[in-house]
């Protein structure tokens, strides 16, 4: 019985995804990507080379499996085509194995020339979106009046559709933003051209990964971004506009929930966030840029500096229940390595309430104390480390203390960025 797993951020993005899919890859022939699009930045460390992977699945690096766009990512045709090209340049070939979900939504240039003015007009009250267009393409496939990759069959009825929606995009942006209008007829004769380089990747996912399935195949679905960016459970509105945890597997890709078996989620060991928005364990001034430094904490895609913080219990118990996390991987330990106390955020405290579960309203998780307790450090060097009895015994301790307090098993822990920088605490997790 084979099994099919989908792994998921636990935190606001970029918790060492890219590292653990690569790593895990290795047990399956299919990694699909089920929502988010080029706002992603997975990365992979393969030997001397380094991919940043924004909308190829990362399981595209390794050149015996298939990789699978589905119908809750966004395409943006021009990121496609660079990414592509970027990797046969490296010398990777994504021929004959990368298939485009028929029913993906598309970023056209409207989206991003819209995003950009309405995060300007935010000032202070913006989102810090990654500007690919994201939002504004979702908000049209919510809206009913998006354009899909199934349109790019038809050039003659794209046309009509795409040109009536910028003169729709250019009365909005106008009236709202003043904004000069877009050239309906120069922007759809290019993107019709640039879009046609995808039509042979072109496929039903939903057909392709179930009938894959029958035949004993096993697919690892690749989420982006995090559970508190997505967009029903996330830190509304500080959220990107997909469905990152776990449930967005099974809409993003046209597979039903009784054919995934475990859902994988990936944290730091401490915690960051790129963009506005409530973060209750921020650790602000040097405390933060001490790990911002260790860790490299600046973003794979916008080379924005992440803001950084300490492990939140009351989040990630949050996110194990909202994704029913069958285990936890726990990236970046190595980064705490010289710290002689690490602070978690054990509870969550409003006018003189304690509390454990994450609240809805923003307002409230702007207001909150937390109370942290405090792990004693290992000061150690576990970098590279590839054995549990080679990890320091405080360094195992803290991982205990994790796993106790979210009620999930650690399944690995990432002591580094490249493949083999792991430590298995229970290799069950990819047992069929
Ligand atoms: P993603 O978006 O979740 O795939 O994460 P990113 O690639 O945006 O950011 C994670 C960063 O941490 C990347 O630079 C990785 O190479 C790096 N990384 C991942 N795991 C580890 C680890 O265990 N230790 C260290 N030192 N770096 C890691
Ligand atoms: P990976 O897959 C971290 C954040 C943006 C912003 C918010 C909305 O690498 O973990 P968007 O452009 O999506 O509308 O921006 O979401 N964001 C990410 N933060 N990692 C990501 O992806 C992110 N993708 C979007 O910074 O706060
Ligand atoms: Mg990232």
């Amino acid at each position: 019985m084979p099994k099919n797993v989908v792994v998921v951020g636990v935190q606001w993005g970029d918790e060492g995804k890219g590292k653990v899919v690569d790593t895990l890859a290795g047990h399956f022939s299919i990694v699909a990507r089920y929502q988010g699009g080029a706002n992603a930045g997975h990365t992979v460390l393969v030997g001397e080379r380094k991919y940043v992977l924004q909308l190829l699945p990362t399981g595209i690096v390794r050149p015996d499996k298939t990789a699978v766009i589905g119908n809750g990512v966004v395409i943006d045709p021009e990121a496609l085509r660079q990414e592509i090209r970027k990797l046969r340049d490296a010398g990777t070939s994504v021929d004959g194995r990368l298939l485009v979900s028929d029913r993906a939504h598309l970023i056209l240039p409207y989206h991003r020339a819209h995003e950009a003015a309405a995060e300007n007009a935010r000032g202070d009250g913006k989102i810090g979106t990654t500007r690919k267009g994201i939002g504004p393409s979702y908000e049209d496939k919510a809206g009913r009046r998006g354009l899909r990759t199934s349109d790019l069959r038809n050039p003659a009825k794209f046309r009509e559709k795409c040109k009536a929606l910028v003169a729709e995009k250019n009365r909005i942006d106008a009236a709202l933003y003043s904004a000069p209008p877009l050239d309906a007829e120069e922007l759809t004769e290019k993107f019709l051209q640039l879009a046609e380089g995808m039509l042979p990747y072109l496929t039903d996912v939903s057909v392709y990964l179930n009938t894959e399935m029958d035949r004993g195949k096993r697919v690892l679905f690749e989420g982006a971004q995090g559970t508190l960016l997505d967009l029903d459970h996330g830190t509304y509105p500080y959220v990107t506009c997909s469905s990152a945890a776990a449930g967005g597997a099974c809409t993003g890709t046209g597979v039903g929930p009784t054919r995934i078996n475990a859902a994988i989620g990936v944290s730091k060991a401490y915690a960051t966030r790129v963009g506005s928005g409530p973060f209750p364990t921020e650790a602000l001034g040097a405390e933060g840029e001490k790990i911002r430094e260790r860790g490299g904490e600046y973003g794979a895609v916008t080379g924005r500096p992440r803001r950084c913080g300490w492990f939140d219990v009351p989040l990630a118990r949050y996110s194990a229940r909202v994704n029913g996390l069958s285990s936890m991987i726990i990236t970046k330990l190595d980064i705490l390595d010289t710290l002689a106390e690490v602070p978690v955020g054990a509870e969550y405290e409003i006018k003189g309430k304690r509390f454990k579960d994450f609240p809805a309203e923003i307002e409230c998780l702007e207001q909150l104390k937390v109370h942290y307790r405090t792990a004693p450090g290992w000061q150690k060097d576990t970098f590279g480390t590839r054995e549990v009895s080679q990890l320091p015994q405080r360094a195992r301790d803290y991982l205990n203390l994790l796993s106790d307090q979210v009620g999930v098993k650690i399944a690995m822990v990432s002591t580094g960025p490249e493949r083999e920088q792991c430590v298995w605490m229970d290799e069950a997790v990819l047992c069929p």
